[in-house]
């Protein structure tokens, strides 16, 4: 049992971690590092017209490593292909009349004001995706005014996409048996000016990921993830308790990452969660857990407006975002849309995907005659 446990643990370094191997606190990298193919490419971003086509001109340009990494989900990928249809089978329920001649996308979180609802979930390892990776990230995060949740896996060190942002950045963490480590990193983040932690609680072990194992996934010689070494070979269980001592000294709000079930939402806050994301890890886990918008509201209801609800899952439209939050969330995290914009023109890449979709949920609000996010209510879902 407990080797098969190492083993489990042993794929998923190997699979997410880059073939860090931990020897005594040095990560050690396996595979030749190749730029993304991207580099120096002029790229023409007038022909993006939707986050598909994104999807589309970052196929031709990432290897096919990098690609496969993002793209894909664990085993059958039906919980990947769930959260779209998800949100493809409800109907909107729209009201004309409105006054909808100006809008008022803005929503306060945790005492930060955000110009819309829709943030950039944490994702790893930007520079296998474009050569200025998480760098690129916080600029196009902070031109287009969105929160950018920095992932534990980035292959940048959290001082300079501090020195490039210019919008609030969160930090994701996998909290580590290594108290000491996890203690340190997340003061690192406070004293950085991170505004948030987000801790994932749904990846004991890893899923079977088996598109990366096809293609041999691994980091390329030359890039590190300075922050990743070791995160899958624990020893000590992550349990409820682990995550009571990290809120015991976070000074800045924590929000549990991984949520579906309304029994753990509610545990979440008797141990003082500041918040939660409702997240199935964009089906990369555990394969025909449900789409997170079916997840949703039950989640709601468990939480009962005590806590801001996020969610993440296969949001691409304008109208995702829009029937979330009709259905009880708070705001929205994208990250599989912003590893496209960001694999096909950096920072700008960024930036569009971030623009693409808050115009049109700009557009869905005015269409429903909903001029505040205050407004978009459950009557929006056709029943
Ligand atoms: C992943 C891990 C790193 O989804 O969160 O690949």
């Amino acid at each position: 049992m407990e080797q098969k446990r190492r083993d489990l643990l042993k794929t998923f370094t190997a699979l997410a971690g880059g073939l860090m191997i931990p020897t005594g606190g040095q990560s050690q990298i396996v595979g030749q590092y190749k730029l993304p193919i991207n580099n120096g490419d002029p790229v023409d971003l007038s022909k993006i017209i939707n986050l598909f086509d994104f999807e589309k001109m970052a196929e031709g340009k990432m290897t096919k490593m990098a690609y496969e990494y993002v793209a894909s989900g664990a085993a059958d990928e039906f919980t990947v292909r769930w959260n779209r249809q998800a949100f493809d089978a409800l109907k909107i329920n729209p009201n004309v009349l409105n006054d909808v001649s100006k809008l008022d996308t803005t929503i306060t979180l945790f005492g930060q004001k955000l110009a819309y609802p829709i943030l950039i979930a944490p994702t790893a390892f930007h520079k296998i995706m474009h050569p200025e990776g998480e760098l690129a990230t916080a600029k196009g995060a902070g031109k287009a005014k969105a929160i950018y949740v920095v992932s534990s896996y980035t292959t940048t060190p959290l001082e300079e996409i501090k020195k490039v942002a210019s919008e609030s950045l969160w930090f994701q963490l996998y909290v580590r048996d290594d108290k000491e480590f996890t203690k340190n990193i997340v003061q690192k983040a406070e004293e950085l000016g991170f505004r948030a932690l987000c801790i994932t609680v749904d990846t004991p072990v890893s899923g079977a990921r088996n598109r990366q194992e096809r293609v041999k996934f691994k980091l390329p010689d030359g890039l590190n993830a300075p922050y990743a070494n070791g995160a899958f070979t624990q020893k000590m269980p992550l349990t409820w308790k682990e995550m009571e001592w990290l809120i015991s000294f976070a000074k800045i709000p924590v929000l549990l990452k991984g949520i579906l079930n309304p029994d753990d939402a509610d545990k979440a806050i008797k141990i003082g969660a500041s918040g939660i994301i409702v997240s199935n890890h964009s089906g990369r886990n555990l394969d025909t857990v449900p789409a997170t918008i079916e997840a949703l509201p039950r989640i709601v209801e468990s939480v009962n407006k005590r806590i801001p609800i996020l969610m993440d899952g296969g949001i691409r439209r304008g109208t995702d975002v829009l029937k979330a939050i009709a259905l009880g969330a708070n705001a929205v995290l994208v990250g599989k849309p912003v590893c496209f914009g960001l694999a096909s023109a950096g920072a700008e890449g960024v930036t569009k995907t971030l623009e693409i979709l808050r115009a049109e949920f700009e557009m869905a609000m005015a269409l429903t005659g909903r001029a505040t996010i205050a407004s978009i209510d459950q009557s929006l879902i056709w029943k």
